[in-house]
């Protein structure tokens, strides 16, 4: 099977990865000359909506699919009239529109953070004190890795005008700032014909809007709901592929943040630590392949690379370290690889000690992340 993909970053060549293992072959499409996974296919160049760049992308393919979410959905209507695109361009139009993910989300029982739908300035001054302060301002489209957002302190004209001028003025949500005890994801894949599989869930740590840190322990006692909200969604949206949801866990109970029709950096850690890995069971999925299974024997910790890539020695120093690197050229902000640890010997004070030794080298402050760490030891 031919096996096109949107986008030719890490989680392509992930996919690709594990797509070769299966005897898939690879197409992909990206606008970028030093994409890190052009080597990983059949590698066309070119804007997304480039109707040739299409033509030839989809002359290769028998299926197609995206890692990337902001791909126009107008290029994925077109590729839709000729081949299978998994997941469809009705969950991509929704994933990129923030207002019409959460209101799907309200609509299908999945609680979220009160927000207000917000176009002008002066929809803003109207609706701060109803969202409530603190709060975030975000862009309905194109954000990512926290880019596009605000955060709104006060209702001082200055402060709403400073946030409203830093999201470039465009169509926003407001939302209010979630005073979360964790963040959360899970990831779950469904195939054509309906069968689904989890994942455990993912604890995941975010600095400075980017995430550096996820924890994954085969229990954990939001498990239950967090799944069947991730569950309606695949439901409600014939879903074929990965599909990731990302949750507050506040007082208890969980908030909806947003979803990502695809593979998701939180469960990179399944390569090492799940049976089969988020992408394989994606490209099975894409493909209409059974799935397979998604247990976790052991706790598993992922710690990304943002910018710089640590001196491969060092990472493999760290015993058992899993050290990937995307190939991409080093750039503030950037994710350039990611180190897997697994507690193989159920040893949580170990395990522990490891993964602070990748946060430090991935430039972090470890004692930042004690919490995180303690919970797991907690959960062990
Ligand atoms: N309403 C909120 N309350 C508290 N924290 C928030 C809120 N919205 C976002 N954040 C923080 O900012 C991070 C990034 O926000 P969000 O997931 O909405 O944006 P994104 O740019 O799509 O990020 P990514 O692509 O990395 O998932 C969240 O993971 C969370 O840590
Ligand atoms: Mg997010």
């Amino acid at each position: 099977v031919r096996v096109g993909i949107l986008g030719a970053g890490q989680l392509a060549q992930m996919l690709t990865e594990a797509g070769t293992r299966l005897g898939m072959s690879h197409v992909l499409l990206a606008p970028e000359h030093d994409a890190c996974a052009a080597s990983c296919g059949v590698f066309v160049h070119g804007d997304y909506d480039d109707p040739h760049a299409l033509s030839r992308f989809s002359e290769h393919a028998d299926v197609a699919t995206f890692e990337f979410e902001n791909v126009p959905t107008h290029a994925v209507e077109w590729l839709e009239d000729r081949i299978p695109v998994r997941p469809s361009a009705e969950v991509l139009r929704i994933a990129q529109d923030r207002l019409r993910e959460k209101e799907t989300f309200r609509r299908l029982g999945i609680p979220v953070p009160r927000f207000e739908a917000i176009n002008t300035l002066l929809e803003l001054q109207h609706h701060a004190e109803a969202v409530g302060l603190p709060a975030v301002l975000k862009t309905r489209t194109l954000g990512y890795d926290g880019k596009g957002q605000a955060i709104v302190r006060d209702t001082r004209a200055e402060s709403l005008q400073r946030a409203w001028r830093a999201i470039g003025g465009t169509p926003a949500i407001l939302e209010e700032l979630v005073p979360f005890d964790r963040e959360l994801s899970v990831i779950g894949t469904q195939s054509p014909d309906g069968e689904q599989v989890f994942y455990s869930l993912n604890e995941n740590v975010h600095r400075e809007g980017i995430l550096r840190l996820t924890m994954a322990r085969a229990t954990d006692p939001q498990r239950e709901i967090a799944e069947e909200y991730a569950r309606r969604l695949l439901v409600e949206f014939g879903y074929v592929g990965t599909l990731a949801l990302e949750l507050f866990e506040v007082e208890g109970g969980l908030l909806a943040n947003e979803m990502a029709p695809r593979v998701h950096n939180s469960g990179h850690w399944t390569i090492e630590g799940a049976e089969t890995s988020q992408f394989e069971n994606h490209m099975r999925a894409v493909c209409g392949l059974p799935l397979g299974g998604t247990l976790q024997h052991r706790a598993a910790a992922m710690v990304n690379l943002i910018g710089t890539l640590p001196a491969v020695h060092d990472v493999l120093a760290i015993p058992d370290a899993h050290l990937h690197v995307y190939g991409k050229a080093e750039r503030p902000g950037r994710k350039v690889g990611h180190i897997t640890l697994i507690d193989h010997a159920n040893n949580s004070v170990e395990f522990n000690t490891r993964v602070a030794r990748a946060l430090e080298l991935a430039g972090e402050d470890a004692a930042a992340y004690a919490l995180t760490l303690r919970e797991s030891q907690r959960g062990a």
